[in-house]
């Protein structure tokens, strides 16, 4: 049993480099909150809502995400997949778990012990978010990108983690970031099998998982065997700055301007975050708000949205 005070993620904090994608280790196996059993009773907590997601297996990496429900309807509740996921051929999300008030304690416990580590190197924390996943085994998580930092936690079950470099414009170029923070578009996110050679691979088992950073490209395959894992999201005053980046740049080429790569043009990041902060202020670009919540507020926990 883990003492109250004990961190439940460990990862190398004094090396910490917060656009590095990294691994971790945590003591989250045994927690009561994470059995199938508890697993289920929030599914059902989540019913009428949107926090939740799911698709079948046969879904592929470069399939599209957002439209995998669509695409691969799974036939079956998320309560009913949770309840057997070892057969249910199944791939299923709760989102923001954080709006629950039960699994808001263990975000928060994951959380507080850790938030010292990251604020030294990365100030500014706030959004923070649970997200867990439960999947069938030979299952794909498609190839995406998230608006946040990434602590992800395997809990049982294996599975494999290809992560590609948050600048790694071969795999994703900034033009599909700019799409994403405006919009939420991952249309342009193409995914290559190619792209498997220089990824960084993570064999996950129970007690393992890897810190990814804003917009890492990932994509996930479980193994023979049925997989459960848990996400903790939050921002920083860095993700937000380099998220108005963005959608300035987005509102830009909709004028038919062409911004300077991102990182490229220090007075041009600069100019384009006050910019950006300007017209989230007004509303959002072209009167549309940026996509994520986020951008525009700095609330302690993610919102569902
Ligand atoms: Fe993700």
């Amino acid at each position: 049993m883990t003492s109250p005070s004990a961190p439940l993620i460990t990862l190398a904090w004094d090396e910490f480099d917060p656009m590095r994608v990294t691994p971790l280790t945590h003591n989250l196996i045994d927690h009561p909150l994470l059995q199938r059993e508890a697993l289920v009773e929030l599914g059902k907590r989540c019913r009428g809502t949107n926090r939740w997601y799911s698709f079948a297996s046969g879904v592929e990496p470069g399939t599209d995400f957002d439209a995998a429900a669509e695409l691969y309807p799974s036939g079956q509740s998320a309560v009913a997949s949770l309840n057997a996921i070892e057969d249910a051929k199944a791939w299923v999300l709760l989102r923001h778990i954080q709006a629950d008030p039960t699994y808001r304690t263990l975000v928060d416990e994951a959380f507080e012990p850790i938030i010292e580590h990251i604020e030294r190197v990365d100030p500014g924390v706030y959004y923070r978010a649970g997200w867990i996943f439960s999947a069938s085994p030979n299952t794909c998580t498609p190839f995406h990108i998230d608006r946040s930092h990434v602590l992800l936690c395997q809990v049982s079950g294996t599975k494999t983690v290809y992560v590609w470099d948050p600048t790694d414009r071969e795999t994703l170029g900034d033009r599909v970031r700019d799409d994403f923070h405006a919009r939420h578009d991952l249309s342009r996110a193409r995914w290559d099998e190619t792209f498997r050679a220089r990824a960084h691979v993570f064999h996950l088992k129970p007690g393992t998982g890897v810190y990814m950073p804003l917009t890492s490209p990932h994509m996930v395959e479980t193994s023979t065997e049925a997989s459960r894992t848990i996400s903790f999201t939050y921002n920083t005053a860095a993700t937000r700055r380099r998220g108005r980046i963005h959608v300035l740049r987005d509102a830009l080429r909709r004028m038919g301007m062409e911004a300077p790569p991102v990182g490229s043009h220090i007075a041009f990041d600069a100019a384009a975050w006050m910019a950006s902060s300007a017209l989230i202020a007004c509303g959002g670009p072209g009167g549309h708000a940026p996509a994520c919540p986020s951008l525009r507020r700095r609330l302690a926990y993610a919102v569902d949205d």
